[in-house]
């Protein structure tokens, strides 16, 4: 956390409370909740919610399983152990990971490198799920409670991860007492499936409620805090409105704030014109960027930062690295500019050898923007 994020972070230790409160008063020992995207659910979780449960004597364990949701396992056994026993971490993989190395010594995988890889993280999923019942163990051993936050729960609802679902709601549904858990979403309706279908691993185990909203409170904080550092206040009446016309998303409501203190001879209006703008391309832009292919992306990665070559060995290098590859021939770039500059996609354009052009500039400052390709 930086000093930056914290002057404009907005607390809502009130609302941490209640929370914390519902889960002390023992009524509920799991709650489900929802909010569109961009409303601050993750900001809340991370930098309210979980300090407070920390004061309040829990061991407080955060994961946002849209980081990597094709191995929600792993995300969460990290966690837990992360928050449970943070020096553990590496030996538990490590004797987990015994016996793959084994197997691969004694040469059963005739597979590429890449291959491996992927066999590896695969692996590592199924072993998740002893790791995350040796971490309910440890904290079995705990003194503290543990409040465990799931982010982007709806992941576990996937058809390929019941094994994981039903494992996980067994080792919690025992443990009521000690381990209280918030599952959180963007998505109301699969996270209301996730608990109310009959068949689905957590049927009935967590009312699912609105997230409550940001709203007057927040602007006006913004507000104020703007009045500590522009030259021109920003009144409120203005910011109220722009906080309306991009639909109360906080998200939005930032950048607005952000682009008049950038400009503030230009002024509110034009602040939020822009603002405006920039939330219609963003709105593309993500769209362009989901129907991608990671390899797709990687490329554009590297193409938006001004890489020259990108045949080249220092570009194959990075590629590797991006998407966690063990090996990257000019194949994947070759394959991936005949998409990216086909009659489809039309995102670049080719300049020179290995040379490519974004025929979007707005498109390129959105994905130069970007370190990953999630
Ligand atoms: N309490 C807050 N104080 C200041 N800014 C906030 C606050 N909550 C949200 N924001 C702004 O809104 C942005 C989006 O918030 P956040 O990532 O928490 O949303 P989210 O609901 O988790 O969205 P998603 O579903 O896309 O993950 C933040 O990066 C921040 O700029
Ligand atoms: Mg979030």
């Amino acid at each position: 956390m930086n000093a930056q994020h914290d002057s404009w972070h907005f607390s809502r230790p009130a609302l941490a409370d209640a929370y914390l409160q519902g889960f002390q008063l023992g009524l509920v020992s799991a709650r489900g909740l929802f909010a569109r995207r961009r409303m601050g659910k993750t900001e809340f979780l991370k930098h309210d919610l979980l300090p407070a449960a920390s004061k309040a004597g829990y061991v407080a364990a955060y994961t946002n399983l849209w980081d990597d949701a094709d191995h929600p396992g792993q995300a969460l056994a990290s966690a837990m152990w992360l928050a449970l026993e943070p020096k553990g971490i590496s030996k538990l993989w490590e004797s987990l990971n015994t016996p793959i190395k084994k197997m691969k010594a004694g040469g059963k995988l005739p597979m590429g490198a890449e291959a491996s890889l992927e066999l590896d993280l695969a692996e590592k999923e199924k072993l998740s799920i002893p790791a995350i019942q040796a971490a309910l163990q440890a904290a079995d051993k705990s003194k503290k409670k543990l409040l465990l936050v799931i982010d982007e729960a709806q992941v576990l609802a996937a058809p390929a991860h019941k094994n994981l679902a039903h494992s996980l709601r067994a080792g919690l549904d025992i443990r009521k007492e000690s381990i209280k858990v918030l599952f959180a979403g963007s998505s109301e309706a699969a996270l209301r499936e996730m608990f109310s279908k009959t068949s689905a691993p957590f049927y009935n185990w967590a009312p699912v409620e609105p997230f409550p909203l940001l709203g007057r409170e927040f602007v006006e904080a913004m507000v104020e805090q703007v009045q500590r550092l522009a030259r021109q206040p920003l009144s409120l009446a203005e910011a109220t409105g722009a906080f309306e016309a991009l639909k109360e998303t906080p998200e939005f409501f930032r950048w607005y704030i952000e682009r008049y203190l950038l400009n503030q001879e230009l002024g509110a209006k034009n602040a939020l014109e822009t603002t405006l703008l920039r939330v219609h391309n963003d709105t593309a832009h993500v769209k362009t960027w989901k129907e991608l292919t990671r390899a797709d992306r990687a490329v554009l990665l590297l193409a938006a930062k001004g890489v020259q070559d990108l045949y080249g060995a220092a570009a194959l290098k990075q590629l590797k690295v991006i998407l966690d590859l063990q090996e990257v021939t000019a194949t994947l770039p070759r394959t991936s500019l005949r998409r990216l500059t086909g009659q489809k996609l039309q995102l670049l354009a080719r300049i020179d050898h290995g040379t490519y052009r974004f025929e979007d500039q707005e498109f390129q400052l959105w994905v130069s923007a970007r370190s990953t390709v999630d």
